[in-house]
């Protein structure tokens, strides 16, 4: 198998139980971790419950490990505080370990919530700027800039996944647009892993749909090619009429729904 040991953040939740049995096939042993229980680890599993927030857990997660996929951390809006532990302070901690311990590379899972205040009539690229659409795409932009300096700075190597929306199916028409099936999900980890000398690499997670806001060309070298498409729900949402409320902000930004929330308060 290519790789001795991977790690896996956020093993617990949607898109960590997917990839948990494909990294079986590209690691000897496959380190899952995530705040919320694991269930059963498998026979070339060790399972380590950890907050990302926890400094020195987070380096003794990072200790002898070939590459790390970082999926954990809060996936929805949600307060700064809460948002500043799991986000940022987990993502700042990952990276200091992954320094101290010698890792060279990271998948790093962003958000299309960076640049969610696009307006859907532009098609965006890896150079596109980021514009955040709450405080939790505030956290993925600051997750790609740490990537790029520990590239610039230490030579680790970072794929940022914008992904779309990665879902067992889209749940409304905005999603026809972002859908990025879980095949496509596992086959951008896999070539973000596998590519050599990916440097400090943006690129979308979405798979083939019908209408497209992302253009991959700059991160073409990751030979990422999309087999599925959100075509298939078609029939449970179709093209919306050119008439298509303009007024609306959750229509006319690509963050949909996200651009309309406020900062949120802790209870
Ligand atoms: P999820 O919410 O199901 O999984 C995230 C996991 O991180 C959870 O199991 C949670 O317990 C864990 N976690 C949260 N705070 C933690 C902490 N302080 N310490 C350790 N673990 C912690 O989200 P999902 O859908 O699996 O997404 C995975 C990653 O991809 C997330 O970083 C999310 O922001 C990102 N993403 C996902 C998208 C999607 O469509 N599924 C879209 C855009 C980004």
């Amino acid at each position: 198998k290519p790789f001795r040991r991977l790690l896996l953040t956020g093993a617990a939740g949607n898109l960590g139980r997917q990839l948990r049995a494909a990294l079986a096939h590209w690691a000897e042993t496959v380190r899952v971790t995530d705040i919320a229980s694991l269930g059963q680890a498998a026979a070339h599993e060790e399972a380590v419950q950890a907050n990302l927030a926890d400094r020195e857990a987070v380096h003794r997660l990072l200790q002898d490990v070939d590459a790390v996929v970082h999926l954990g951390g809060i996936s929805v809006d949600a307060p700064f505080d809460d948002l500043l532990e799991a986000n940022i302070r987990g993502t700042y901690n990952l990276y200091a370990a992954a320094h101290k311990h010698g890792v060279k590379r990271v998948v790093f899972a962003s958000s299309n919530h960076a640049i969610g205040f696009h307006p859907v009539t532009e098609v965006l690229d890896a150079d596109s700027p980021l514009r955040p659409d709450c405080l939790y795409g505030v956290t993925k932009c600051f997750g790609e800039s740490l990537s790029r300096y520990y590239f610039d700075r230490f030579g680790i190597e970072t794929v940022c996944l914008r992904i779309g929306s990665s879902f067992e199916e889209p749940k409304n028409p905005r999603m026809m647009v972002t859908y990025l099936s879980y095949r496509d999900f596992i086959e951008l980890v896999r070539c973000s892993l596998f590519t050599n000398r990916v440097g400090h690499a943006i690129v979308y997670g979405a798979s083939d749909n019908a209408v497209k806001w992302w253009d991959n060309t700059k991160a073409s070298f990751l030979g990422f090619r999309p087999k599925d498409s959100s075509q298939q729900f078609a029939e449970r949402f179709p093209p919306s009429a050119p008439t298509a409320d303009r007024d609306d902000p959750a229509q006319r930004f690509q963050g949909g729904a996200f651009v309309i929330g406020e900062p949120m308060e802790r209870a």
